[in-house]
């Protein structure tokens, strides 16, 4: 039977942290879910993570540990490539060839760079300006058809597919042109603390639930999110947030609909809704961690998967390298 060549799929998490329910819901998660459709690749974002100054003790520790969580959601190194960016090269050999085919202006429209300078006054650094140039890199580098992410990357998404765009346009058929792949429902996790922004783990340890946390946390934590004095459970976004926002999480994890959801919690209270995002978000998160304490206590077993996935990532990525450095003129190795 002929073969048919299965779609390529790249996306990528920062090691800047413990990831978070939004991290888990809104890309993690789905990439599980992707594993026997597409040709995957998954990176853990290590040179994007420096964007911010990192603890090196720490951002070795959490690098380790998002690998080792990556492998406790289920994905199978066999069939997924996993590796550490900064092991492949060719992504830093990328970024500086496209920093050249990208204009300051389309960078300084960025939101992520507009927020992150505010809350990083004191380090705004080349790499926080350039870092959509980096990312386009990744995605382009295995000329991913698919990018699973949540919500908040679609603008570098966007201008990934341009700068593609305008390097196919100088030299013809480099690259492919990646769209973006959302979840249906919770592609925006919101903070826990103001629900009208994203729960990001940068923030305050109670706008968010940390894959990592245990039950009595994520109990403490569901159980001070923020809602409204109307006592109504609706789903309503912009009048209704924090409700919203716990309706949304218990429908991703539940796979309930919200209509479903809503219904069965007429005429309850928002104390009932929290309990039940509760029992959900432990009753998920449980398995994940056990799976990753076994996984953290076989240092062995990382090495092997890291290394690996950096050797078959590497052979893609130099592929299309030296295809682009051949087109812009280089002289070949
Ligand atoms: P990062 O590390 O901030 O987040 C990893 C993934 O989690 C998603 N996400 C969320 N989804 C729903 N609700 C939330 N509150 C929430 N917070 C985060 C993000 O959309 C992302 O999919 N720049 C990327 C990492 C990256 C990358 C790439 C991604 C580097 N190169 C190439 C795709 C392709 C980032 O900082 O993700």
């Amino acid at each position: 039977m002929e073969q048919v060549k299965k779609q390529r799929i790249l996306s990528g998490i920062q090691p800047s942290g413990t990831p978070t329910l939004g991290n888990y819901i809104g890309a993690m998660r789905n990439w599980k879910l992707l594993e026997d459709e597409y040709d995957c690749l998954y990176m853990i974002a290590d040179l994007h993570a420096i964007t911010v100054r990192q603890e090196p003790a720490k951002l070795r520790q959490q690098s380790m540990q998002l690998l080792a969580l990556l492998l406790a959601i289920g994905l199978d190194p066999q069939k997924n490539v996993l590796f550490f960016q900064s092991h492949v090269p060719q992504h830093s050999q990328m970024a500086w060839l496209l920093n050249c085919y990208t204009y300051m202006g389309e960078m300084s429209r960025m939101t992520q760079f507009k927020d992150k300078s505010a809350k990083h006054a004191d380090n705004i650094n080349c790499g926080l300006f350039t870092y959509p140039i980096l990312m386009a890199g990744d995605i382009l580098l295995y000329q991913a058809n698919l990018v699973p992410v949540g919500k908040d990357q679609t603008q570098h998404l966007e201008i990934c597919r341009d700068i593609a765009t305008r390097v196919n346009g100088l030299y013809s058929n480099v690259f492919t042109i990646p769209e973006g792949y959302y979840p249906k429902v919770g592609a925006r996790v919101m903070s826990l603390q103001d629900p009208t922004r994203k729960m990001s783990k940068s923030d305050p340890d109670d706008c968010f639930i940390s894959i990592l946390d245990t039950p009595d946390t994520i109990r403490r934590k569901y159980r001070r999110a923020v809602t409204d004095s109307d006592g109504e459970i609706r789903f309503d976004p912009e009048n209704k947030p924090g409700v919203s926002n716990l309706l949304s999480i218990l429908c991703a994890l539940t796979g309930q609909t919200i209509d479903e959801l809503t219904a069965s919690f007429a005429g309850k209270g928002y104390g009932e809704l929290k309990a039940a995002v509760t029992d959900a978000t432990i009753e998920t998160l449980a398995p994940i961690q056990e799976r990753f304490n076994q996984y953290m206590g076989d240092k062995a077993y990382l090495e092997t998967v890291y290394r690996d996935g950096a050797a078959r990532a590497s052979h893609l990525a130099e592929r299309t390298l030296q295809k682009l450095m051949k087109k812009i003129g280089y002289v070949q190795k």
